[in-house]
């Protein structure tokens, strides 16, 4: 199961002010969350993007720690954290989460 964290605000990144991007998604590529399964969730978002035509309407990037190990693998989506995301969770999160 994942858990649901709201990012404060000090913490939002730059892409938040941009206008045209609807959504927006970070990822922790950090060694701790890359080896517990962001390997996997990268592709999978990659993928995702693709396929729902979201290429270019979204910003997507990658951080090196978020400070957050011990609960990881962590990304945030929409301004949300999510911790311990295992990689069959997270089409399910995607769909949920993004602006389509
Ligand atoms: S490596 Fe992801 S929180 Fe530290």
């Amino acid at each position: 199961m994942f858990r649901v964290h709201k990012i404060r605000h000090q913490q939002k990144t730059k892409f938040e002010k941009m206008d045209n991007q609807k959504n927006e998604i970070v990822i922790c590529l950090g060694s701790s969350c890359y080896t517990r399964g962001n390997r996997k969730n990268l592709e999978t978002i990659k993928r995702f993007l693709k396929e729902n035509g979201l290429k270019g309407k979204c910003a997507f990037t990658g951080k090196l720690c978020s400070e957050n190990c011990g609960n990881g693998p962590v990304l945030e989506i929409n301004g949300e954290k999510f911790t311990k995301v295992k990689p069959e969770e997270l089409k399910g999160i995607l769909q949920f989460k993004m602006k389509i």
